[in-house]
């Protein structure tokens, strides 16, 4: 069972499209995927027209001493793609990672007993850099990140590889452009920046209302535009993360 997780320091990147899409896309080479929403917005549990609560006991019942991730997993309408929904009791994550103690490895120490039933395991991780979620990256084999490539963009990206390789436990670092608008010449001038960084991906996600449209139509893209650029460009992205994530 691998792991990748959606994260950046900045909002309103494309974590969330990333995650939902991504997951949508490995279903299709049979993999069986759950997606941990880590964010109490609840934006991927709403997309998956799931509900946006946990079972009983919350996020404290979820990763507190004899916590467990099973009971709360709920089906979603993507066929093999299932979802850890959230709630807004995961506000309070990183209190209760820390009255479990070891914080830090609280959240990967959940996951075992899901080995037998899912091969990957896709975080969406809320903006920032709290303990939650360095507890989920210490997790996690493939840490994706969206970039808007913009000039603030490229400083978050140094400022979370200095978040990651500062520990010892750490995923593989790698970024796709997100939300690119091709028209604008900053944009293109800093994607060009980014594309000669090892650990930039070559897919960029294209600036589309087709994503937008995923909140109305609460579903990945291919569910509702199978021939659209979007769906096209998540499902490269998918194919140039699988052998960096099974290598
Ligand atoms: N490629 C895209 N083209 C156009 N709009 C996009 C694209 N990707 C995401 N969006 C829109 O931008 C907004 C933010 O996207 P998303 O929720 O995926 O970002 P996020 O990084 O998960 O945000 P947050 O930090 O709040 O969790 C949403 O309204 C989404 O529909
Ligand atoms: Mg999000």
């Amino acid at each position: 069972m691998k792991v990748l997780a959606a994260a950046s320091i900045k909002g309103g990147v494309g974590k969330t499209a990333s995650a939902v899409n991504l997951a949508a896309e490995a279903t299709r080479d049979g993999v069986r995927v759950l997606l941990w929403d880590l964010d109490p917005q609840g934006s991927a549990t709403y997309l998956l027209r799931a509900e946006h609560h946990l079972a009983r006991g919350g996020a404290r019942g979820l990763v507190g001493s004899g916590g467990e991730l099973a009971p709360h997993i709920r089906a979603t309408s993507v066929p093999g793609l299932h979802v850890l929904p959230s709630d807004l009791s995961l506000r309070y994550l990183d209190r209760h990672l820390d009255d479990v103690g070891r914080p830090r490895r609280r959240l990967g120490a959940l996951l075992p007993p899901l080995e037998g039933a899912y091969d990957l395991v896709v975080l969406d991780c809320p903006p920032g850099a709290s303990l939650g979620i360095e507890s989920a990256l210490r997790a996690t084999d493939v840490l994706l990140v969206p970039v808007v490539p913009t000039t603030l963009a490229m400083l978050t990206l140094t400022q979370l590889e200095e978040v990651v390789t500062a520990r010892r436990r750490r995923p593989r670092f790698l970024a796709h452009v997100s939300m690119f608008d091709r028209r604008k010449k900053l944009q293109r001038d800093t994607a060009a920046m980014l594309a000669e960084r090892r650990d930039v991906l070559a897919t960029m996600i294209p600036n589309t209302t087709v994503v937008e449209r995923m909140g109305p139509e609460r579903a990945p893209v291919r569910t509702f535009a199978p021939r659209s650029a979007a769906t096209a460009a998540y499902e490269h992205l998918w194919r140039e993360l699988t052998p960096l994530l099974w290598r």
